[in-house]
This record gives C-alpha cells, structure tokens and sequence, in this order.
C-alpha cells in the first residue's frame, strides 16, 4: 500500500489501563493528521468497536486537546476483550465463547480502516499478532505498569506506577516510624518484580520480596529482628502480588475467563505469618488499582508520545507487524511475535538487585 493509499487509520487500547495511555493517543491523531492527512478513528474497549461498530468515535485534533496529562484511555479499554475467544451474554444469562475474529477482520474492510494501531500488554499483543496472520495491517504499542513485555526496554505505564508506589512508601514510613510498627505493601506486576524492585528502592524498603527470588519466612524474621537489635523500631517490607515462598505457591484470586491468573493476597499472608513468628505489630496495605491510575508522569508522557508518534511512521511505512520498543534511548520497530515469546521478569543476579543488596534490602533468600 503506497503512503497515499492510506486514508483512514484506527487505534484501540486493550488489557489493564495505565497512565501514558491518552499520550500515545494523541500523538497518533497529531502525527496522522499533521504529516499525513490521515483520518483517525479510536475503536472502544479495545476490539470492541470493532464487533460493535457503533462503539466507535472520530478522533480529531479537537478530540485529543487536553489529554496529555489525564490518567486512563479517552477510548475505554477491557481485559475481557479477546475477539477469537469472545463472552457472548445469552438472552438467559449464561455466557457462550465465540470466535468473532472474522467478524472483526469484516467489519475492519468495511469502517474504510487501513490499519490499527494496537496499544496493550502481553495479552494484546497475542491477539494483534492474530488479527496480523489473518492479514490486518497492524502496528503494536507497549503498555503496562508491570513492565513485564519482552522485547523492549520499558513499557510506558511503569514509571507512573513506580511513581505512586514510591509515594506510597514515604506516607507510609512516617506511619510506621511513629507507631515502631512493620508495614507490609503489597504491589501489582503479575510474574515480575519490576515495580515492588524499583519503588521498594526508591522508598527505601527494607525487604522486597518478588517472583524471581523465592523467599523464606524465617530469614525476612530475622532481618527484622536485626533491625530491632540495631535499635530500628520500624520496617517496611514491599511484596509483590506474585512473590513465591520457597516453599509453597503464589497467592491467587481467581482465574480469569481467559486461563490467566488473578494475583493477590500474598501481602497478608506474610503479614500475618510474620506476626506470629516476631510477635511485632504488623499492618498490611494493598496498594492496588491505585498503582494504574492517575496523571502520568513527564516520562511515560514523553515514552508515549513517542510510541505513538513512531506506530504511525511505521503506518507510512507499510511496516506491519511490528511494536515500536525502546532500545537504549532509540525508539526501534522489532516483530510483534519477539515481545509476546517471554515473560520479561527481573534478573535475581541483575544490577539493580545487587544495587539493593549493597543498600541492606533483604530479598529472604539469605
Ligand atoms: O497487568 C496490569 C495489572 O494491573 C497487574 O499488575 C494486575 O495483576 C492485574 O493487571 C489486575 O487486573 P484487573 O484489572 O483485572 O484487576
């Protein structure tokens, strides 16, 4: 397809939300329309629109004036939205899985789309790989608080989160300073680490406790009592919701319609098990949704402008099947299939774990 072929483009944004995402938004209606006359459509609810195709909405400049700074998708989003495994709600209640894939790639011809920009995590990226098989033009953007996709360095989302949960941590340290009390916070990143790493360091925990690095009971016990002797009244331990004990398993919720897991819970069984073990007093917060929302920060505005200012380009460029990825500091298109192989998830030996470990942080494996 010649760039002068292409009249029409859509964006939709799929999984979890997280800040950054009406940044990239924006520059994909700016970079569109001011160097390439484009007209943009934004599908709602990530693959929605396009099995509902009233569920769509124009996107002019006007539509995306004042958007940079605010939390959230302007075009919605939903982690139940997988066209090929699709809930279809009954007349009598009960749900029935359909393929709508087809359905979708119809509806795609007929809206005039001449390709999708599609902004989401892992999960979205494996259907934008789908749609790519069956023959859509599709590019792909990363997103995710838990920066957990391969194939770039970070997912823009992550610093907002890492931002929040740091936040977090200093409220809470004046807290627990006071009452000689252990606080335990429990943060999201499914399978990996990355935001309990990050913001326990930048919060100055005293144990962070993540997927990577199985941990034991008996040695975070220990470290905190070292801490008592050392005349430290107070601790704070990070947990993220999919940390393992060494011996046992991680905390679920639920299962997910689609298979995947729903983390959760592990921030109260170490409270509760340390509090029987010391004898201290121990809170337990569960950060939560708290980490996806709110205003992004410079960063992840920044990294989102130039996800999606880069997706267009590789529009022009008939460059399909790609996901723009930061690599350094370049902004680079790499195969979709490269970001959605594996699981990126910290390194036990990595720097920044080492970073911690010289700052006294206990991981409970030693
Ligand atoms: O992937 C983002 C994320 O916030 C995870 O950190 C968390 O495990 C999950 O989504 C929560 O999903 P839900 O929005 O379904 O509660």
């Amino acid at each position: 397809m010649a760039k002068d072929e292409i009249k029409k483009i859509g964006i939709s944004t799929g999984g979890g939300d997280c800040p950054g995402l009406n940044p990239v938004i924006r520059a994909v209606v700016h970079t569109a329309i001011n160097n390439y006359g484009w007209e943009v459509i934004g599908i709602k609810d990530s693959f929605t629109g396009l099995i509902y195709p009233d569920q769509i909405m124009p996107l002019s400049l006007e539509h995306v004036r004042d958007i940079l700074h605010k939390g959230g998708t302007i075009i919605g989003t939903t982690n139940r939205g997988n066209p090929f495994h699709w809930e279809k709600q009954k007349k009598d209640g009960s749900v029935e899985i359909v393929d709508y894939s087809d359905r979708v790639m119809e509806n795609f011809e007929h809206l005039g789309l001449n390709a999708l920009v599609v902004v989401g995590g892992d999960g979205t990226m494996k259907i934008a790989q789908q749609f790519f098989e069956k023959g859509m033009s599709v590019v792909g953007v990363p997103k995710t608080i838990d920066n957990d996709l391969s194939a770039t360095d970070v997912t823009f989302g992550f610093d907002s989160a890492v931002r929040t949960a740091s936040e977090a941590l200093d409220k809470l340290r004046s807290t627990a300073e006071s009452h000689h009390r252990v606080m335990v916070v429990e943060m999201m990143g499914r399978h990996s680490g990355w935001i309990a790493l990050h913001s326990g360091l930048a919060g100055g925990a005293h144990v962070i406790l993540i997927p990577e690095i199985p941990f034991d009971l008996e040695l975070v016990a220990s470290k905190l009592k070292e801490r008592r002797k050392q005349g430290d009244q107070y601790s704070i331990i990070v947990v993220a919701e999919g940390a393992v004990p060494k011996e046992g398993e991680m905390s679920m919720l639920g299962k997910r319609p689609d298979g995947t897991v729903l983390l959760g819970g592990m921030g109260q069984k170490v409270g509760s098990a340390l509090s029987d073990m010391t004898g201290v007093d121990i809170r337990v917060l569960v950060l939560g949704h708290l980490q996806r929302g709110g205003s992004p920060t410079e960063f992840d505005r920044i990294l989102g402008t130039r996800y999606g200012e880069a997706a267009t380009h590789l529009i022009a460029e008939n460059d399909f099947g790609k996901m723009v990825a930061l690599r350094g500091t370049a902004i680079k298109g790499v195969p979709i299939t490269e970001a959605i192989g594996q699981t990126k998830q910290v390194y036990p030996d990595g720097t920044m774990v080492k970073v911690a470990r010289s700052m006294g942080i206990c991981f409970g494996d030693k």
